[in-house]
């Protein structure tokens, strides 16, 4: 009894976060290994860390930030609530799926705009270089991509012995964990590791170039909608493909654990690369060419207004949350 009461209040300490910090932290030191020595350089500036985790130390931060009231306003840029209907149909609409708010697709294309606008503070750099760090990582969690039962926080599961789990922080948080056995920056470096060996020269090498085809920082809408939408159709074919029921049925540890972790590999892989990437582009298209500024726009970034429907009124009801839930 006294040692599941301290399991249960060290757990809590610890705190959930979309992708956990292990996986964004994974993400983080994947994007490292693919970053060039200029950009790192410049990174590193921006940050104020020349340590060997630069970005592995700011990629939660995102998840501190939305529970201040200072950082409320960017709850909303975690997820795209897309209102498809799995296991039937997968899909995003940009117009429709994107909060009056805001949502993770806009706000990658703001962030991408802003870190290389030289018109903004020091603060506003970093700001949305360590923005960009955690939502190039939530985009590719697909149920950071999808409004039924609001990203799958309202779907109570079991997973290994847990019976009062959610369906997302699985996912985000235990899936990963359960893989790798620890969620410390040190877990992170040696998953980051094998993971980049997988994408230079193993299972990942002959797919990396489709994760990053037709990446364009001047058209970030549709780039990140791409993410967004390769996310999403796996709820239908991985995620949930038999419903939600289905998951409902017993301990989702083993068999369902054996089906999705692959894709948990894969989709970690893919952000970490596709981060590395991205950086590189925005900095030698905007950073080094000095900010053109006729480059930067900042209208019309937001899909335009419409009525609340079930979905998004599901949403503000968590309050913009997700992956509270904790072991
Ligand atoms: C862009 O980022 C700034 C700074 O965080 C924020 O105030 C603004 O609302 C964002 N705009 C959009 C459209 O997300």
């Amino acid at each position: 009894m006294a040692t599941k009461a301290l399991l249960v209040s060290l757990a809590t300490l610890q705190g959930v976060q979309a992708w956990g910090t292990l996986g964004h932290a994974t993400v983080a030191y994947i994007a490292q290994n693919y970053v060039t020595s200029d950009v790192k350089a410049w990174a590193q500036d921006v940050l104020g860390d020349t340590s060997t985790s630069y970005l592995a130390n700011v990629a939660s931060w995102a998840d501190t930030y939305r529970s201040t009231t200072a950082g409320k306003f960017s709850a909303v840029f975690h997820y795209i609530d897309a209102e498809d209907n799995p296991p039937t149909s997968c899909n995003i609409d940009y117009d429709r799926d994107c909060g009056s708010a805001g949502c993770s697709v806009s706000a990658i294309a703001n962030y991408t705009q802003r870190v290389g606008d030289g018109r903004l503070s020091d603060a506003n750099v970093q700001e949305a270089l360590k923005f960009l760090v955690h939502f190039i990582g939530d985009i590719t969690q697909p149920l950071h991509d999808e409004a039924l039962d609001t990203g799958g926080n309202t779907i109570t599961v079991t997973f290994d012995g847990y019976t009062n789990d959610n369906l997302h922080s699985d996912w985000d948080t235990y899936i990963p964990e359960k893989l790798v056995g620890g969620d410390s920056l040190s877990d992170a470096l040696s998953w980051a590791t094998s993971l980049t060996k997988e994408i230079n020269s193993g299972d990942y090498s002959s797919l990396k170039a489709s994760w990053i085809a037709g990446d364009d920082i001047d058209d970030a809408i549709t780039t990140a909608t791409r993410w967004a939408s390769d996310a999403n159709a796996l709820v239908c074919s991985v995620v949930m493909p038999d419903g939600v029921a289905a998951l409902q049925e017993g301990d989702l540890y083993p068999t369902y654990y054996n089906s999705v972790i692959s894709t948990v590999e894969l989709q970690i892989a893919k952000a970490g690369y596709r981060l590395g990437n991205w950086l590189n582009i925005v900095y030698s298209q905007n950073i080094v060419a000095k900010h053109k500024r006729s480059t930067v726009r900042y209208n019309n970034i937001l899909p335009p207004p419409r009525p609340l429907s079930k979905a998004k009124l599901a949403r503000l009801a968590l309050d913009g949350n997700c992956g509270r839930h904790r072991h």
